[in-house]
């Protein structure tokens, strides 16, 4: 029987110090076997959020998250003979950030195998999988055997964590609901621990600065970034970020499924010009990474071969192929529109604003295990910079419970602007650490 308990390991990061290995690996491997309370955890994570971690620390803790579960290994699937080239991506939590949908296909279609474990929103960013499971039947519970199977018939699976990382699991549930998402310890173990267990050989960060990501300055993003790529080298995955604007959302679109048909414009061919951009940066990084020369990322989205995949990952998975328009996927029963109080031009979109707005719509979560709205999202009409006529609609608001409205227009009011001067253009990636 083990001599530490939950209070005082609490007391000691309340104070400022720092916990021993010993104090990390015990409380980690307590709470994933729920020897210690959501109570406890909760107020230790409250201590973290606001008395930081050394860096020893935040390596531990990642390491006793990873051993929380299992590691996968795909090093002995081969495709045509040869291993695959395994690569995945992850981002610190965006608002719009639908870039894992576009962007998983379009390696798959440059020959790269993509292990994607991926998360359900967290505070007032969107989570994937709760995007994708708005395309009627898709699912992300999927079995070791099928994510292996996928990864050498059709390159890639996108997967709910499971039994990979469990003390991540629930960590970032009661996170989400506790007010300690926006923690640089808490995102670099919660994010790093997912993806050293996963088993992707390489991985490329888009690690988020601005009013939409979760560290306040582009300082502690940076720090951020450098963090997780100093622990993803030292458990030998090639590890590399890029820094990117999260100051205004990604796209036209802020939700569940109707993010899903943003990227299938994109998948198209069309869509917004930045998610297009950030697709296709990261699509560079990841074949780089991997490996893979002599391909152009973006000719998958001309010649249509990465629409081809996703109908293959989504059809895998169990979706409905055939659901994979605007018309047939959900959208909420009742809208609201804002339109512009005078003309002029659209000034900046305060990603964080459209976050809580949308979350406040049902798209998001505030109690664990709650079930989001895969109808609930807004449409942003004019992007900063466009010009803007008196009376036109500039957000549209959708949601199945009306109620909502109220709260989430309270959210976006004083989020945006329409004024005579252009906003300042801020360039979309900002930086690239390795
Ligand atoms: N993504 C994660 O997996 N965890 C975080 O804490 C933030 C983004």
């Amino acid at each position: 029987m083990s001599h530490l308990d939950a209070p005082s390991v609490i007391r000691v990061k309340r104070d400022g110090g720092v916990l021993s290995n010993e104090a990390i690996d015990w409380v980690i491997d307590a709470y994933t076997h729920d020897r210690v309370a959501d109570a406890q955890m909760s107020a230790l994570l409250m201590a973290i959020f606001l008395r930081g971690m050394t860096t020893a620390e935040i390596a531990r803790w990642t390491a006793a998250m990873i051993d929380s579960g299992e590691r996968l290994d795909f090093t002995d699937l081969r495709r045509d003979g040869a291993p695959l080239a395994l690569v995945d991506k992850h981002s610190t939590g965006g608002v719009g950030d639908k870039i894992t949908i576009p962007l998983v296909p379009v390696v798959m279609a440059c020959g790269g195998a993509v292990p994607q474990a991926a998360g359900r929103g967290l505070g007032h960013t969107g989570g994937t999988l709760d995007k994708l499971e708005s395309i009627p039947g898709f699912t992300a519970e999927i079995t070791k055997t099928q994510i292996r199977q996928q990864l050498c018939d059709i390159g890639a699976a996108i997967f709910a964590a499971g039994e990979l990382a469990p003390a991540d699991r629930k960590i970032y549930a009661l996170r989400d609901v506790t007010g300690t998402t926006e923690s640089l310890p808490l995102i670099a173990s919660s994010v790093m621990s997912k993806k050293i267990a996963e088993g992707t050989r390489a991985l490329v960060l888009d690690c988020k600065v601005g009013s939409g990501a979760f560290l306040a300055t582009e300082a502690e993003s940076r720090e951020l970034a450098r963090t997780m790529v100093d622990l993803g080298t030292e458990h030998g995955l090639l590890t590399r970020a890029l820094l990117t604007d999260m100051s205004v959302p990604l796209g036209r679109t802020v939700g569940n499924a109707v993010e899903v048909v943003e990227s299938l414009e994109v998948l198209e061919g069309g869509g917004p010009e930045d998610v297009v951009e950030l697709t296709l940066a990261l699509a560079r990084e990841m074949l780089d990474a991997a490996g893979i020369d002599g391909v152009d990322p973006a000719q998958t989205l001309r010649d249509g071969s990465a629409m081809d995949r996703f109908r293959e990952l989504v059809a895998a998975q169990g979706g409905d192929v055939g659901s994979l328009t605007a018309e047939a996927l959900p959208l909420g029963a009742h809208k609201e529109t804002v339109t512009a109080p005078g003309g002029g031009t659209m000034g900046d979109i305060d990603a964080m604003a459209v976050g809580l707005a949308v979350w406040r719509l049902g798209a998001g979560r505030s109690e664990p295990g709650q079930r989001v709205q895969f109808g609930a999202g807004m449409r942003i009409h004019r992007r900063p910079g466009e010009p803007v006529a008196a009376g036109e609609p500039l957000f549209t608001l959708y949601t199945d419970t009306p109620d909502r409205f109220a709260p989430a227009l309270g959210e976006l009011d004083g989020g945006w602007s329409v004024g005579a001067e252009p906003p300042t253009t801020r360039p979309l990636v900002i930086d690239r650490i390795m």
